[in-house]
């Protein structure tokens, strides 16, 4: 049922508050991270030789963004593969290896062959799914649930955020035996438990979005800078746009800008840089210059208080979002992405559950 809201994808981007809460909800526990699925496997994952995240579009991009903070607290090397890439090319998968495979549906073909190419290779094989019962639930060896509900906009909106925060605590739970990153743990752990709330303070965001929308209706383009933990923002905001809203859109790293994007800077093209505050700060500052200096179109997502220190030549539009912990960061910054993607969908007339020749699960390779 849609309640009040006018389409699912609006009813889901809006119960994130709610959805993030019932993912961890009994999982958090006097500054540690209790996952049943996954706790008679920890000490296997913690003496793997590397972890391999294996998914297709949303659950992918979720997966991306953990890798940072799961290489940081594992102090294991985590690759990532695109499902379909792993299979046409029989990547590697050794014995050694954990592979976490990530899916709302727990049903998509390629993520499927992929897991049974590596249960073949006698890798340990970790799910993450919403679908209790599905079949990723099924055949792989452990795994958790996200709990994020029933999702049924076609555009993965609240999975997305779940996945991350599940994925989250996943890296919590596999570097718990490490003493030194106890604090950093702590932090972490401080800032899932308010991830609700500042989740519900940056979906205020949504006339501001609106607004945004209207300017952009009928642009050809929309780029999406992002870096470090926002690389996967990027991605995942381009998707969303691409994906309901019928507009090209890519997502790009911006440590990449200079290798070959530059040259489709223009006054015209909007791009939107997503500068919030971390470790990548200074080096998205100086991203903002230069597209600036190239009289780039821009669209700058900043931490709260930080709009003139991005901005200071006051030539861009600047979104706001509220500052968490760096690597929780993600979960925030995509809302807006979110947002816009909606509302470019409603404005340009565009069916927002279900968008030309998508569906929700694809059960076909
Ligand atoms: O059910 P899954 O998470 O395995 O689905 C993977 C992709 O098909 C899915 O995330 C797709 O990219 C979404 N429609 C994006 O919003």
């Amino acid at each position: 049922k849609k309640g009040n809201y006018d389409h699912f994808m609006q009813k889901e981007i809006h119960e994130q508050p709610h959805s993030l809460t019932t993912t961890m909800r009994g999982r958090l526990k006097d500054n540690s991270v209790v996952l049943g699925g996954l706790k008679d496997h920890l000490k296997t994952i913690r003496h793997s030789r590397r972890i391999i995240f294996i998914g297709c579009g949303t659950s992918y991009n979720a997966a991306l963004a953990a890798r940072p903070f799961l290489e940081e607290l594992s102090g294991i090397p985590v690759t990532m593969e695109l499902a379909s890439d792993l299979l046409d090319r029989q990547g590697p998968i050794y014995r050694e290896d954990t592979a976490v495979f990530v899916s709302q549906s727990g049903e998509t073909a390629d993520t499927l062959l992929a897991l049974e190419y590596a249960l073949g290779n006698g890798a340990l094989c970790v799910g993450v799914t919403n679908t209790v019962g599905s079949t990723l639930a099924r055949r792989t060896h452990c795994g958790v649930h996200i709990n994020a509900g029933c999702e049924i906009g076609v555009a993965s909106t609240k999975a997305y955020t779940s996945q991350i925060v599940v994925m989250a605590m996943m890296a919590l739970a596999i570097g718990a035996d490490k003493i030194s990153t106890q604090p950093r743990r702590e932090a972490i752990i401080n800032g899932l438990s308010d991830l609700p709330k500042n989740v519900a303070e940056v979906l205020k965001l949504d006339g501001e979005m609106r607004d945004l929308a209207k300017s952009l209706i009928d642009t050809q383009s929309l780029l999406v800078f992002g870096r470090g933990y926002n690389y996967a923002t990027a991605l995942e905001g381009a998707l969303k746009v691409k994906e309901v809203a019928l507009m090209h859109s890519e997502g790009m790293l911006a440590g990449e800008m200079k290798h070959g994007p530059l040259a489709l800077v223009d006054e015209t093209l909007p791009i939107i840089v997503i500068a919030t505050h971390d470790a990548c700060f200074s080096k998205q500052q100086s991203v903002i210059q230069q597209l600036h200096a190239r009289k780039g179109r821009l669209i700058v997502m900043c931490s709260e208080g930080d709009a003139t220190s991005v901005c200071p030549m006051g030539s861009c539009r600047v979104i706001e979002v509220p500052q968490v912990a760096d690597c929780l960061q993600p979960v925030i910054n995509i809302i807006p992405m979110q947002l816009l993607a909606y509302h470019l969908t409603v404005l340009r007339g565009y069916d927002v559950d279900q968008p030309r020749n998508l569906a929700k699960s694809v059960t076909t390779e």
